[in-house]
């Protein structure tokens, strides 16, 4: 008995110390990432009263129709089983907890760009949430997209794992508006355009095309934003509103009104800078 006592004060220790390293998540900024995730607008049902991230948003694309799954933390119809470990993997690798491969509709090509503490914050966040017992419903895709499978080869073809790394020849300012619009925002997803396997043209980027559901998208690159200065962006982003009097279309509406006009103040000039410092490229031929 006595003899076992140091190796359990070892343990114990040992567990305080990891504890420390993994640091419970901060739900209050989680809550403020998972805005600047745009997680509500997928993950909730578009009616009145519908509630929030319990999935059923059908997500239209040319592959077929996706269905936001419900993310409350309802351990049969939400993802109350799962463990941090099991959130950050579905975030960071497209995968499940089962292993099987996530379509790529959820846009984890974007996601794993999040660092490890905003990732945990969110899953903080994620578990406060209401549990909703509303069950999942499962994705109406074209044949062959409907084979979970196939997205394997997907990945190795225009999936890269791994946080956001800043740029240090860039100013801290723009680092944050990139990881704001590569990680979080995802931007990109709509922005770029892609080829026909649905993967994005990377040297491309945000220069806009046809979004997600063939609808054409504007570029975000200076070839077309600098008609707008700082203030018309700016306004834009927060109320949807162009310098003509014009307002977003839905899509863009949405992004608007659940993201950028939630960002800080110091967040959307972030944001801005840094898609004014990307190369202008031409708008893609239609
Ligand atoms: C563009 C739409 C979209 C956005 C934005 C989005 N998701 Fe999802 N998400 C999906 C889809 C679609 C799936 C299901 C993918 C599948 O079945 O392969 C999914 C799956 C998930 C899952 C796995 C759920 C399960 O039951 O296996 C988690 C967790 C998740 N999303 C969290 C988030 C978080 C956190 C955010 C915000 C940072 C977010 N999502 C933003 C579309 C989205
Ligand atoms: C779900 C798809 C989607 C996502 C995600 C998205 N956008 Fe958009 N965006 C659109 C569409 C569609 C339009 C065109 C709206 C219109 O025609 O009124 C648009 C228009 C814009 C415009 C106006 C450009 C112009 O010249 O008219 C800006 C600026 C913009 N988006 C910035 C962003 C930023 C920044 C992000 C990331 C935080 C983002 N968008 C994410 C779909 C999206």
């Amino acid at each position: 008995m006595r003899s076992a006592l140091p190796a359990v004060l070892f343990i114990l220790l040992l567990g305080a110390a990891s504890g420390n390293a993994g640091a419970q998540g901060d739900a209050k900024r989680g809550q403020y990432l998972a805005q600047a995730g745009g997680c509500l607008a997928c993950h909730t049902e578009d009616k009145k009263g519908a509630a929030p991230f319990a999935g059923g948003r059908p997500l239209k694309t040319p592959f077929g129709t996706f269905y936001g799954p419900n993310i409350t933390p309802d351990p049969q119809a939400g993802i109350g089983r799962w463990t941090e470990a099991d959130f950050i993997r579905a975030m960071r690798h497209g995968e499940r907890p089962d292993g099987a491969d996530y379509f790529p509709a959820f846009p984890y090509s974007s996601f794993t760009r999040i660092s490890d503490g905003d990732l945990r914050d969110l899953w903080a966040y994620l578990r406060t949430l209401a549990p909703s017992s509303r069950a999942s419903q499962a994705h109406d895709l074209k044949f062959p997209y409907g084979w979970r499978f196939l997205v394997a080869i997907w990945k190795t073809l225009f999936f890269t794992p791994g946080p956001f790394v800043s740029d240090p020849r860039l100013s801290q300012q723009i680092n944050r508006g990139a990881y704001l619009v590569q990680a979080l925002g995802h931007c990109g997803e709509c922005h770029t355009p892609r080829n026909f396997l649905g993967g994005p043209k990377r040297d491309r980027f945000l220069a806009g095309g046809k979004g997600p559901d063939g609808k054409s998208i504007p570029n975000l690159t200076p070839a077309r934003l600098k008609k707008w200065d700082d203030r018309e962006l700016g306004d834009f982003l927060q109320t949807g509103l162009t310098p003509d009097g014009d307002v977003a279309a839905e899509t863009m509406g949405e992004v608007i009104r659940n993201t950028t006009s939630r960002l800080t103040a110091a967040d959307l000039a972030a944001l801005m800078a840094y898609l004014r410092s990307l190369p202008p490229l031409a708008a893609e031929p239609r």
